[in-house]
């Protein structure tokens, strides 16, 4: 016998996560966090702290505890209302666990052992690395799938780990069809194919100091990312310092082919001022590298500076943060628990 449940439609909806591990950076602002803020616009939006994946690798936990405040500031500040979109911290949903637990069932090692992230993060002494690691992308399926999302604002980064979600869903919907039809569905799917949002103008920003590779929160080197909390001189001396190549830019797109540390500041300033890469290239094409970076200190501090004022501000008030995310983690569960009643449903599991 099953049990009879009633299983809705797909609301639009977008899903999307941080992980609460080192300072945020540019890259996770104008990648992530700044598309996160415009999707509210025009949709219900679910932001997650991922205190669960940091400890994929070693935390601190004061340190993990900061972060997660740091993290959740950094939303705000950058423009995300907590009152109409729902921000929380990944532990306090366990249905995110629990899914995940399920998920592991359903992806295959094959899948698993394609993911270039965990190849990455493990280096060579992968023998060494955690389980959890290397379930990371099943994890962050279920943190998506919980809330049947459709669409996942993300950087370029993540794209892999989007489409094993999309893999995971449609495995889900296909070995339990019959059993999800017999429950009340109409279609067979119970999971979205949720949508990647990665077309923003700054999917993959580059680091300062090689722009062939990602900018990142790992990097040893300070000067190779600006931090969401740098102040006006760090910001400066990281731009000035930013590694470029004799040539003064280009004033045609052309110009950037093969010269991908110019290419990544032109990025980066099209990102933060809402222009084009034609449009700043008519401006500063031909002149001195100099003084386009000084242009792009001054827009980077105009913008970055009052969301870094604004996090520490937060930040100085733990109480209120976690008070936002014992909402947001509420709202999140009225959420994810239905889900959950129904996917235990579907495999067949009692419950009370
Ligand atoms: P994380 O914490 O590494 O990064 C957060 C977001 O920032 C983006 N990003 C970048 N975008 C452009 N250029 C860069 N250099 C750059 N570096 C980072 C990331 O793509 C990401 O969107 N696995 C995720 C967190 C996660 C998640 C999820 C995301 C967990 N569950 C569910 C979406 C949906 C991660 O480690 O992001």
């Amino acid at each position: 016998m099953t049990q009879a449940v009633t299983l809705k439609p797909f609301t639009p909806r977008v899903f999307s996560g941080v992980q609460p591990t080192g300072n945020l950076h540019l890259g996770n602002y104008l990648g992530a966090i700044k598309r996160f803020v415009a999707l509210q616009e025009t949709h219900e939006c679910i932001y997650c702290v991922v205190d669960m994946h940091a400890i994929t690798v070693a935390q601190d936990p004061d340190e993990l505890t900061r972060a997660t405040r740091e993290v959740t500031a950094a939303f705000i500040a950058a423009g995300i209302d907590p009152k109409k979109q729902i921000i929380f911290n990944q532990s306090q949903v366990a249905g995110h666990a629990e899914l995940a637990w399920v998920f592991n069932c359903i992806a295959r090692i094959g899948w698993l052992n394609r993911m270039t992230q965990f190849k990455e993060k493990a280096g060579k002494d992968r023998e060494n690395a955690s389980l959890g690691l290397y379930a990371y992308p099943t994890l962050m399926a279920a943190d998506i799938l919980l809330y049947r999302a459709t669409a996942v604002p993300v950087g370029e980064d993540q794209k892999q780990h989007l489409e094993l979600t999309r893999d995971i869903a449609q495995k889900f919907n296909f070995d339990f069809a019959d059993r999800i039809r017999a429950l009340g569905l109409e279609s067979a799917e119970y999971f979205p194919q949720p949508e990647p949002l990665i077309a923003g103008p700054a999917p993959r920003v580059m680091s300062l100091r090689d722009g062939t590779k990602k900018m990142s929160k790992s990097d040893a080197s300070e000067y190779s990312r600006l931090n969401l909390t740098d102040d006006a001189d760090a910001i400066a001396t990281k731009i000035r310092k930013a590694k470029t190549d004799p040539e003064p830019l280009p004033s045609e797109i052309d110009g950037l082919k093969g010269r991908p540390e110019a290419e990544n500041l032109v990025t980066i300033y099209g990102a933060l001022s809402n222009r084009t890469a034609e449009d700043i290239l008519r401006e500063y094409g031909g002149g001195q590298f100099s003084t386009f970076k000084q242009a792009l200190v001054d827009l980077s501090v105009a913008s970055l500076s009052p969301i870094g004022d604004e996090m520490r501000r937060l930040v100085a008030d733990p109480a209120s943060i976690d008070a936002i995310l014992a909402e947001g983690s509420a709202r999140a569960r009225a959420i994810a628990e239905p889900v959950m009643r129904e996917v235990r449903a579907i495999l067949g599991f009692i419950q009370s």
